[in-house]
């Protein structure tokens, strides 16, 4: 396949764009690189440094690189920016989002795997969480991926776009090559990894949710497992493939003449055990190799209290079997990596 990865360069992307050429695709990376890394992308990749926010030049290069299907991990992704600035948000994921199917539909690729996430559900009814539970988000960052999860669904139907949506739980981890490197940093593992390094404190983001040890629960996933997802969910968009074509439901209903009425895949990509940030904290220090301390501060706006799926549909219909299940194994390859590059990218 000739595949098209926007974000690349960023930290899910960069993972993904090393299976896909370990798997012999052909791989070119959009990015603008705000907030991905030039040193990310892998050497048998295509690095455009553009944004994925302007149809006609997202056009002009899915013909130029004769693009099969994309991956569209590019996004804003910070739940407590989106809560201050949901403006930034919204343009740039969904206003930008619609670019890019616009300029996917005017060059003909009608084949995409679509990063969305566990945030969509909000405060939800059950745990764990199936893709059919009500989506209901309770910040604007998840708001603006379920907005693209319309749109990429009744571009299905009318225009016969093949797509394939995947709701992560938490990223965590990294490869040989690549890791999270964010500026700021605003996620549990890597902040609890430079306090641990740094010898100061990690502040827990409030104490008094309603779980166990009153602090929030999420399920993490190894980055490498949600990169070979991708290329399974990337195989499922094949034109002769029934799990993303048309359904009995919406059979008929295509806008556009010849188009066939396609509905999109949704996979949750979890790992059916959650984990406190305590909880997380007390692993980081087996793994690092001495105590962290920790101080409870005020909640952050916009965590809902737990965030828990299997990923059951993953397996059954996309044959998606997690390889890095531990806990202990996500923490401790995110640990390598940091002790592999002491400057991050930079170094
Ligand atoms: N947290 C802390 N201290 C920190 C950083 C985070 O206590 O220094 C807490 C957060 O408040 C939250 C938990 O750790 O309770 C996890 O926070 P992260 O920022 O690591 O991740 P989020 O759950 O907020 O969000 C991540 C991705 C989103 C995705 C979501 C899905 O950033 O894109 O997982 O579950 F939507």
């Amino acid at each position: 396949m000739r595949i098209l990865v926007t974000g690349g360069a960023g930290y899910i992307g960069s993972v993904s764009v090393e299976a896909f050429l370990a798997a012999g695709h052909d791989v070119t990376v959009l990015d603008d690189l705000s907030t991905g890394h030039r040193e990310a992308v892998s050497e048998g990749a295509a690095l455009e440094i553009a944004t994925y926010t302007d149809a006609a030049s997202v056009a002009h290069l899915l013909r130029r690189r004769r693009i099969d299907a994309v991956l569209h991990c590019a996004a804003k992704s910070l739940v407590g920016e989106s809560m201050v600035d949901p403006a930034k948000y919204f343009r740039a994921n969904v206003a930008g989002g619609i670019a890019l199917l616009d300029g996917m539909r005017d060059a003909g690729v009608n084949r995409i795997v679509f990063s969305s996430t566990a945030a969509t559900y909000g405060l939800p009814e059950r745990t764990p969480i199936t893709e059919s539970d009500p989506i209901r988000p309770i910040n604007a960052y998840g708001e603006t991926k379920r907005s693209v999860e319309g749109a990429i669904r009744w571009y299905g139907h009318a225009y016969g776009l093949r797509s394939v949506i995947l709701r992560y739980f938490n990223a965590a981890g990294a490869s040989t090559r690549n890791g999270e490197q964010h500026a700021p940093e605003t996620h549990l593992i890597p902040n609890v990894l430079a306090a641990a390094e740094q010898g100061r404190e990690l502040t827990i983001f409030g104490g008094d949710y309603p779980t166990p040890d009153g602090t929030c629960v999420r399920a993490y996933i190894h980055v490498e497992d949600l990169a070979a997802a991708h290329l399974l969910a990337l195989q499922a968009t094949d034109p002769a493939d029934s799990r993303t074509g048309a359904t009995a439901g919406t059979a008929g209903t295509a806008g556009t003449a010849g188009a066939l009425a396609c509905e999109p895949l949704i996979c949750n990509l979890g790992s059916g055990t959650g984990f406190s940030n305590r909880e997380i904290a007390t692993a980081a220090e087996k793994i690092v190799g001495h105590p962290i301390a920790v101080k409870i501060g005020p909640p952050r706006v916009g965590d809902p209290p737990v965030l828990v799926a299997g990923a059951q549909r993953a397996a059954e219909v996309l044959l998606w079997q997690p390889r890095h299940g531990t806990i202990e194994e996500i923490i401790e390859s995110a640990w390598k990596w940091r002790r592999s590059h002491p400057n991050g990218y930079s170094g």
